[in-house]
């Protein structure tokens, strides 16, 4: 496995990654539209193919993970690209490291909370809202859990 960063590589092919996932390069998060086409970010690759991404922005005060993905999940691929963003957070001397997710994705709850994330806050109803600008973001995410709320975690460093 490699670790890249997202400009040693083809964007296009970045990109797709990326469209592979969340649908678009235009992500609707927190009221919000961000466009990732040249979100800053790491990837693994295995055998030449992602296998794995990270992409974040720069905040006041925070660095903000904008999506984390793993293609082979329970592998270890997760824990290493956060680790990327902590080191890249304590490189831009930010004192914390913030994220949303949505409330059916407990593996990703999980992964958070077990490596020293805090919930912060819940919003009702926006997934809902962002459904009608982006009608790709699906009625029911994971185990078939109804898709509505967006969820922050904090993680102070
Ligand atoms: C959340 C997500 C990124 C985690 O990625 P992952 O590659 O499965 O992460 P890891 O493998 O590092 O960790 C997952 C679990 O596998 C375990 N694991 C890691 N390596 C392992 C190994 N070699 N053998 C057994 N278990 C292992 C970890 O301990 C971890 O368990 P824990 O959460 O109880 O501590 C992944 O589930 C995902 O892509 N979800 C969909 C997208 C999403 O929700 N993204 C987050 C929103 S931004």
């Amino acid at each position: 496995m490699e670790l890249k960063r997202l400009e040693e590589l083809d964007r296009a092919r970045v990109n797709a990654f990326l469209i592979s996932r969340w649908f678009s390069l235009e992500m609707l998060v927190h009221g919000e539209t961000i466009n990732l086409s040249n979100v800053q970010g790491k990837a693994i690759l295995e055998s030449g193919e992602i296998i794995g991404m990270i992409t974040w922005r720069t905040l006041d005060d925070a660095l903000e993970i904008l999506s984390l993905d793993s293609l082979h999940e329970g592998q270890g691929i997760g824990t290493i690209l956060l680790e990327q963003a902590v080191a890249e957070t304590k490189k831009q001397h930010l004192r914390r490291l913030v994220l949303t997710t949505t409330n059916d994705a407990l593996r990703a709850l999980r992964f958070y909370q077990r490596r020293g994330f805090d919930l912060l806050c819940l919003r009702r109803g926006v997934v809902d809202k962002a459904r009608k600008k982006k009608p790709q973001i699906p009625l029911t995410g994971e185990n078939g859990i109804p898709l509505h709320y967006e969820i922050d975690l904090e993680r102070i460093l």
